[in-house]
């Protein structure tokens, strides 16, 4: 763990990614690239021009999850900010810019509960200015930031204060990044860090028209595509690997059987790429794809049902009138 030097006494900003390991994108692109269909995780695609381009999806007309998501929260932020009979703290998993939390720091503001904001995100370039951003905008906001990966160091969080109630936020639908079987694994793992005041918020994009879905993962300007074959630029520079970015295309679809997005990259021609610092010879053929992404739509009932079994109770749901997206409270079950 490594504080990084402030000058700011309201905000501590602690990292538990070391350079050599940062988020085991070697171990990735060595186990995702020699299975026979090849995959890459996709907390890879945030580097900082991965995190400008999310940025960019966030405001295309086709992207509607973050509008959506927003109007959601400000419809509900009154509702949200009294958990545990007044929130006094948010953490937030996957906090990127931590635009859409404004509205939660807000409500909490109103209230006269709001204490500290503890985001958490892979990418440092975001948590340290939403740090700096956020001080500046709430008098007496305290902010520790936490830079670390959700799936390993969810320890890391600091301890809840006592009677200091706190939401347990993850927006953004994404949750649905992950497989069902780690999905209710990281959500159990969420729910340890509730106490019985203590609420998650959980942010889930729901299953709707096709068109919509794969307009919203395929817009037209390309951005979607910019940011899919970013994560090829990220595995070039630190691994030195040789991906032609325009060997690839973009490719993104509903899958109806298991309800999710599937994004990936599809080789435009054979290609022999070289992942310098395993040592790796990659062979694409034309026409293979690597899976970059899923992205998991819900109903209410799979929600409830994945909650149910990481020991999780859904306590309200709030969804959009269209309902393509929804907004879930839950508790954790004590046993
Ligand atoms: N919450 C924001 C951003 C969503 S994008 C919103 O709703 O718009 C997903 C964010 O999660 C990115 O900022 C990314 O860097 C972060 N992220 C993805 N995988 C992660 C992981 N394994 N650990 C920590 N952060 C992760
Ligand atoms: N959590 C977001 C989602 O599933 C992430 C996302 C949106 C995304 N658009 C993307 C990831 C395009 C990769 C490529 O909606």
């Amino acid at each position: 763990m490594t504080p990084l030097p402030l000058v700011d006494p309201t905000i501590r900003i602690d990292s538990h990614l070391d350079a050599a390991h940062e988020r085991g994108l070697a171990d990735d692109v060595l186990d995702g690239l020699t299975r026979p269909f090849k995959e890459l995780p996709p907390k890879h695609f945030y580097d900082e021009r991965g995190c400008e381009l999310f940025d960019a999806i966030c405001e295309l007309p086709e992207y509607y999850p973050t509008r959506t998501e927003r109007g959601l929260l400000e419809r509900h932020a009154d509702a949200l900010a009294a958990v545990g009979g007044g929130a006094a703290e948010l953490v937030e998993l996957g906090s990127g810019t931590a635009a859409k939390t404004r509205v939660l720091l807000s409500a909490m503001e109103r209230r006269g509960t709001l204490r500290r904001y503890v985001p958490f995100d892979v990418a440092e370039s975001v948590v340290r200015d939403s740090a700096e951003a956020l001080v500046r905008e709430y008098g007496g906001l305290r902010v520790h930031g936490v830079v670390g990966d959700f799936e390993r160091h969810l320890g890391e969080i600091p301890s809840p204060r006592e009677g200091e109630p706190r939401i347990v936020a993850l927006l953004g639908g994404t949750i649905g990044n992950f497989p069902p079987g780690s999905r209710r694994r990281l959500l159990r793992e969420i729910g340890e860090l509730l106490g019985p005041d203590d609420r998650l918020l959980l942010g889930t994009g729901l299953v709707t028209e096709v068109e919509a879905l794969e307009a919203a993962y395929d817009d037209s300007a390309g951005v979607t595509a910019d940011f899919n074959r970013n994560v090829l630029a990220v595995v070039n520079r630190e691994l030195e690997a040789d991906f032609p970015l325009d060997g690839f295309a973009h490719v993104a679809f509903f899958d109806r059987r298991h309800e999710w997005i599937e994004m990936r990259l599809r080789a435009l021609r054979p290609l022999s790429v070289l992942v310098g610092a395993l040592d790796l010879r990659v062979e694409v053929a034309a026409g293979e794809e690597i899976r970059t992404e899923i992205s998991a739509k819900f109903t209410r009932a799979r929600v409830a049902d994945d909650f149910e079994a990481a020991g999780l109770r859904l306590d309200e749901w709030f969804e959009d009138d269209d309902g393509r997206h929804a907004l879930s409270l839950a508790a954790r079950v004590r046993d």
